[in-house]
């Protein structure tokens, strides 16, 4: 069923709606009045968390073009990459990655580049200077290189960031709607990386409606001013791409400042403390990257009594299991014993 008289064409490939979980041993052990999670690390294929979403949409327009290779780049350990590969796989297409590694040899294929090659996909390795100085010329040789072998490429930008794409967490908020009542207040959070999963959830929010929603951003590299230009830009783009009726008063973008840490994908220790505590107080398995060092931002924001008291918390967990699966250097403090 249509969400919207503009939603474009949508493959079935997550397991929707996800579920919503109050977590509320975790609150009690956090010391909070409560938590919940909406869990789209459940929406399937191969626990692909958030990045299925957005690929429901953007495949169904690789398909509507006569593709037969999804091309698509990121790190090493490109959570978007590997669910990418997982789609391909099962929608018997090809998959070639191109992925960043600061390593000079071939990295380990642990984590996602284990799965990546286990779904069959076809990967390239590339040193920074390359993947972010000659992005551009890079993709065009092996687009052209492809379709001189005969095949049909399709490029998915960075973590399926693009209009099409956007309409992966419209939907989520149209689900949400559903589970929580678009009257009701909630506060919801989600990790900022490649800002599509932010901008779907702003936009989703003006088209059904949703005045007593809050959404908050919490970036995980780069910087808040940097994201509020992508994002503002991914919606200028999807208002005018789909003709939403839409203001940007309609769209304000709130961004979270201060939890990205020392650096992209390198933890600290509020959030391996916040891993230990999702898994051993609600069974939930957060990640190093993303949705860690989110959720330390929620948190902290409920702590220092800036969120409203009659909102529901709610916290978008977007998956990324494999990439803390790909860390065993973390599996010492993540495991060890507290001593008592
Ligand atoms: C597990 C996980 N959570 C959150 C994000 C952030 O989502 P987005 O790229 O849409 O900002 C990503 C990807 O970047 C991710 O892999």
């Amino acid at each position: 069923m249509k969400i919207h008289p503009r939603e474009p064409d949508r493959r079935h490939l997550a397991q929707l709606p996800t579920p919503i979980l109050r977590a509320d041993r975790l609150a009690d052990h956090l010391q909070v009045a409560q938590l919940v999670f909406k869990r789209d690390d459940l929406t399937g294929l191969a626990t692909s968390g958030n990045k299925v979403r957005k690929l429901e949409y953007v495949v169904a327009h690789a398909l509507d073009s006569g593709a037969d290779t999804l091309v698509t780049l990121g790190g090493v350990q490109s959570n978007h990459c590997r669910a990418t590969a997982v789609v391909a796989a099962q929608l018997g297409l090809k998959c070639r990655l191109l992925l960043r590694s600061e390593a000079p040899d071939a990295p380990p294929a642990i984590g996602n580049l284990l799965l990546d090659e286990m779904f069959g996909a076809d990967v390239s390795f590339h040193p920074p200077e390359e993947f972010n100085g000659r992005r551009e010329q890079l993709v065009e040789q092996v687009m052209d290189r492809l379709r001189a072998a005969g095949q049909q490429p399709y490029f998915i930008e960075m973590g399926a960031s693009v209009p099409v794409g956007n309409w992966g967490y419209i939907r989520c908020v149209h689900e949400l709607v559903d589970q929580l009542g678009a009257e009701t207040p909630v506060d919801i959070f989600c990790a900022t990386g490649s800002a599509g999963t932010q901008a779907g959830l702003i936009l989703g929010k003006a088209l059904f409606g949703c005045h007593a929603w809050n959404i908050t951003g919490v970036p995980v590299c780069d910087s808040v001013e940097y994201f509020q230009r992508e994002i503002r830009q991914l919606e200028r783009a999807t208002v005018e791409q789909f003709e939403l009726q839409l203001s940007e008063e309609m769209t304000p973008i709130h961004l979270l400042d201060g939890f990205k840490g020392p650096g992209y994908g390198i933890p600290y220790p509020e959030s391996l403390e916040l891993i230990r505590s999702c898994a051993g107080y609600a069974g939930l398995l957060l990640d190093p990257v993303y949705t860690s060092k989110a959720l330390a931002g929620m948190l902290g924001q409920i702590r220092d009594g800036q969120l409203r008291r009659d909102a529901i918390p709610v916290f978008i967990h977007s998956g990324g299991l494999f990439g803390l699966l790909a860390r065993p250097e973390l599996f010492g403090t993540l495991c060890g014993s507290k001593g008592n």
